[in-house]
């Protein structure tokens, strides 16, 4: 299992500690949340928030970007340093365009990252399993953390492993939104890849001891 702890939980105002504490979770990525204010109803960063990261800072930039015009935003975060962008399905308006962000980040030596959210059917993500680093499977209607996990992203996790087993694609499946160690626990059952946590893991005294759950699953 690889964690991706949420920034969007975390005090950003102590970022190179708030990064410290992902690696002493044994976090190898950070989960970064874009939010336009049109796609989703709030609005966080700017690309040049990447820009304040330590440049020794050893986590995988997980940008996730819920806003509308996805090319434009995904080549901002592509100059600013994103290891990987995931962009919504919902935010583009036919295959073409799904399929040139993916060449555009990959041209750029970036992992291209596709999500579905809670209302979206499992079969519209398929088609691109081939062509994708990462799935990322909403739990809560993307706009903001500390949300109630939707249980119907646990037969949307089945169908994507099942499509990636079949193929022997390199795909990896994300589970994003209400994620805590019970949920985390069923995520995995289901075969999922990564985990993002925020409300979960950030704020919390323990987070060490919080993040050793989502590990020792069984
Ligand atoms: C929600 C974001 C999530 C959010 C998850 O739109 O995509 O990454 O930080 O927060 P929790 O883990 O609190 O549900
Ligand atoms: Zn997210």
């Amino acid at each position: 299992m690889i964690l991706s702890p949420s920034l969007l939980a975390a005090d950003v105002t102590k970022l190179d500690l708030e990064l410290l504490k992902a690696s002493e979770m044994g976090a190898k990525y950070i989960h970064i949340d874009i939010m336009d204010g049109i796609f989703v109803p709030n609005k966080t960063w700017e690309p040049s928030f990447l820009d304040k990261f330590p440049n020794d800072c050893p986590l995988y930039k997980d940008v996730h970007i819920m806003v509308v015009n996805p090319m434009e935003h995904a080549k901002e975060y592509v100059k600013h340093g994103a290891s990987g962008v995931t962009f919504h399905l919902e935010a583009c308006k036919d295959k073409e365009e799904v399929l040139s962000i993916i060449n555009m980040l990959h041209e750029a030596g970036v992992d291209a990252g596709l999500s579905i959210k809670p209302n979206t059917p499992v079969e519209e993500i398929l088609p691109y399993i081939p062509y994708i680093d990462l799935a990322l499977v909403m739990s809560v209607e993307p706009g903001k953390g500390g949300q109630s996990f939707i249980p119907s992203a646990l037969d949307k996790i089945k169908a994507i492993r099942d499509c990636i087993d079949k193929g022997s694609y390199k795909c990896l499946i994300e589970v994003d939104g209400g994620i805590n160690g019970e949920t985390g626990k069923s995520c995995l059952k289901a075969g999922v890849d990564i985990l993002v946590a925020g409300s979960y893991l950030y704020g919390h005294d323990d987070y060490k001891e919080r993040a050793a759950v989502l590990f020792n699953h069984d």
